[in-house]
C-alpha cells in the first residue's frame, strides 16, 4: 500500500482525535502524503506523544481542544488557519462512548455527554470547516461513524444514536454544500483494534464469538480504515457525496 497516493500533497487536513488509534494512523499516513496535518485531542500528554511518534516537523500542528466546546473549536480552527493559511479537508475522527445500560435506564447526563462529544462536536467542527471551504468553493469533510449507527448493540445505544446522527448530518451537509463543490462523506467501521474497543477484542472468548459474524474472519486494523478515509478525502472521490461506506469485513452484508 506504500506506493498508493491520494494526491494530498500540500493539502491542509485537520484530524480530530489524532493522538491515538485510528486518528493517529490517519495523521501518519497524511504526513507520508506530504499533507499539512493538524491534530487535536483533549489531553496534551497524548498529543505530545503523538507528535514525537509522528515526527512531522513543520507539517504537523497539535492543538489541545474538546470538540464539543465551541471556544475550543474556534481556537483549533484559528490555529490551523493561522499556521497553514487555509483548510482543505476536515476528518471528524474523534469518538467516545460510555457503556450505557438499556436506553430507558440511561441517565440524561450520560446521554448528554455522549451526544455532545460525538454529534455536537462533529457539527461544530463541520460548521467551522464549511465556512472556510465555501469561500474557496472546494473542500472535503469525512466523518467516522460506526456499524453501531445502523444496528442496535448492547451498551452502545446512545453512541449508536449519535453515530446515526452523524450519518444524517453527512447527508444534510452533502446536499447543502454540493453547490460549493464540497463533498461530505462518512466511513462506518465495525470493530477496530484500538484502545477504544480493547475491552471487547482483548477478551478471547468474546473475540472468537464476534468474528464468527464477520465474513472476513477478523476485526479491522486501524490501517483498514485509513485508506477508505483518504480515498474520500481525495479528488478521486470528487463525485461521491452524502455516503457512508461500511468498513466491516462484510458483517453488514450477511
Ligand atoms: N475502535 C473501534 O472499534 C471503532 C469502531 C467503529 C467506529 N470507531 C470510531 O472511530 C473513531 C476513532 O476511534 P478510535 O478507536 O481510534 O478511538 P480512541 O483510540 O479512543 O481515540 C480517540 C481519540 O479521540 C480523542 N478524543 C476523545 N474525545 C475527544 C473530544 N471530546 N475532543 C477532542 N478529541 C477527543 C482522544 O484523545 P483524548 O482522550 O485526549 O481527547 C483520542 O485521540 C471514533 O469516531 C470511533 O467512534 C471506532
Amino acid at each position: 500500500m506504500g506506493s498508493v497516493s491520494y494526491g494530498l500533497e500540500g493539502k491542509v487536513v485537520l484530524v480530530t482525535g489524532g493522538s491515538r488509534g485510528i486518528g493517529l494512523e490517519i495523521a501518519g499516513r497524511l504526513l507520508q502524503e506530504k499533507a499539512k496535518v493538524v491534530i487535536c485531542a483533549r489531553k496534551k500528554e497524548g498529543l505530545d506523544g503523538a507528535v514525537s511518534l509522528l515526527g512531522g516537523g513543520e507539517n504537523l500542528l497539535a492543538v489541545p481542544a474538546h470538540v464539543a466546546k465551541e471556544e475550543d473549536v474556534e481556537k483549533l480552527f484559528d490555529a490551523a488557519v493561522g499556521r497553514y493559511g487555509t483548510l482543505d479537508v476536515l476528518i471528524n475522527n474523534m469518538g467516545m462512548n460510555l457503556l450505557t445500560p438499556s436506553l430507558v435506564d440511561t441517565e440524561p447526563a450520560a446521554w448528554n455527554k455522549i451526544l455532545e462529544s460525538n454529534l455536537t462536536g462533529t457539527f461544530l467542527c463541520s460548521r467551522r470547516a464549511a465556512s472556510i471551504m465555501k469561500e474557496k468553493k472546494t473542500g472535503k469533510i469525512v466523518s467516522i461513524s460506526s456499524v453501531a449507527g445502523t444496528r442496535a448493540a448492547p451498551g452502545m445505544g446512545v453512541y449508536g444514536i449519535a453515530k446515526a446522527g452523524i450519518e444524517m448530518l453527512t447527508k444534510v451537509l452533502a446536499a447543502e454544500l454540493a453547490p460549493f463543490n464540497i463533498q461530505v462523506n462518512a466511513v462506518a467501521p465495525g470493530m477496530v483494534r484500538t484502545d477504544f474497543s480493547k475491552p471487547f477484542w482483548s477478551n478471547e472468548a468474546f473475540y472468537e464469538q464476534m468474528v464468527r459474524a464477520i465474513p472476513a474472519g477478523r476485526i479491522a486494523e486501524p490501517a483498514d480504515v485509513v485508506h477508505p478515509v483518504l480515498f474520500l478525502c481525495s479528488e478521486l472521490a470528487g463525485f461521491i457525496t452524502g455516503q457512508t461506506i461500511m468498513v466491516d469485513g462484510g458483517a453488514s452484508a450477511v
